[in-house]
């Protein structure tokens, strides 16, 4: 069994890898911190405890996080996930409350407290992270690695190089990649490829789980939201974008990879947030003289996309995996 926290803007796909972590018998989620991104952070505290009284998972703890990036003004993503964040579906307040106290302490708690190595998982913006990892640094040492979505070896999302999460605050990825903690970047190279066609999300919509059912009217919503897309595989497809990285966690045979040096660039209105991939330097241990101080990282250049939406589908519609 592994233990994760996971860290979130929730957010479609972010609700979506909810689902999945909380339904995976090998997963066991630990935390949810939420953080300023797609939407403001009380929205996200709102939609994240949504998503999980959906899936019936009342006794993960959710803390609320940053609320604006380190440096950065903060960007919302609602043209994407709603006004409300989460697909606009009308979905009922939720009776929980959040923890009293910050994400950073309870993931601080969480994870030291965890009898073996935790999992980080980012799905959103990384200020908790930094915060998290500046502020106690000695959760590393109780850390198995961070698996994070974000950022890209080729082309952006948010601008022509650079992926939204990264971009949203630039300043904290790049505290997190040159933090030394073992790390897999699911970046963009791989995001939009995992996704259910419509006849697998029409199955999860006529669930009697209401997880089960709450993913496919989600879906739904991002197939609609990206139609004519070409990045998605299928058409007329919805992406189970962040919840791919989950899946990299919990099965990490069907991601390709490869250690390269990563640095977020800073500065630059096109290039600021994107992370620049040596490719140049994959058979060095260190970067030569003059070529840096990249961390070498694990970044995900291709992934196996129908065991991922097989293993997306059978968790979440409760089948054993
Ligand atoms: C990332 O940005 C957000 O809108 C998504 O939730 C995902 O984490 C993709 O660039
Ligand atoms: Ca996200």
């Amino acid at each position: 069994m592994k233990n994760i926290i996971l860290d979130v803007d929730t957010g479609v796909d972010d609700a979506l890898a909810i689902l999945f972590a909380v339904r995976h018998p090998g997963l066991r989620l630990r935390a949810v911190s939420c953080v300023a991104g797609n939407t403001h952070v009380d929205a996200v505290v709102r939609n994240t405890l949504t998503v999980l009284e959906a899936a019936g998972a009342d006794d993960v703890p959710v803390a609320r996080g940053a609320e604006r990036p380190l440096l950065a003004e903060p960007h919302d993503a609602t043209h994407v996930h709603g006004q409300d964040g989460l697909a606009d579906l009308d979905l009922p307040t939720p009776i929980r409350q959040p923890v009293d106290i910050h994400a950073v302490e309870l993931m601080r708690r969480e994870i030291l407290a965890s009898p073996d190595p935790v999992t980080l998982v980012p799905l959103a913006p990384m200020t908790n992270i930094a915060l998290l990892l500046r502020a106690y640094p000695e959760v590393a040492g109780n850390l198995e690695r961070i698996v994070f979505m974000g950022g890209s070896a080729a082309v952006g999302n948010a601008t022509a190089v650079a992926e939204f999460n990264v971009w949203h605050d630039p300043e904290a990825a790049a505290i997190v990649l040159g933090s030394g903690v073992p790390m897999t970047m699911y970046g963009l190279d791989v995001f939009y490829e995992v996704a259910l066609g419509s006849e697998d999300i029409d199955k999860l919509i006529l669930h009697t789980d209401s997880g089960a059912n709450l993913a496919g009217r989600l879906l739904r919503h991002r197939a609609m939201a990206s139609g004519g897309d070409t990045r998605i595989p299928i058409p007329g497809g919805g992406s189970i974008g962040d919840a791919g990285a989950v899946c990299a966690v919990a099965d990490p045979a069907g991601l390709t990879t490869r250690t390269l040096p990563v640095e977020v660039c800073l500065v630059g209105e096109q290039t600021r947030g994107q992370t620049v991939v040596d490719h140049r330097t994959s058979t060095h241990d260190t970067p030569p003289p003059g070529r840096g101080t990249a961390r070498r990282i694990d970044v995900a250049l291709g992934v196996d996309r129908e065991r991922y939406q097989r293993l997306f589908l059978d968790t979440v519609s409760g089948v054993t995996v």
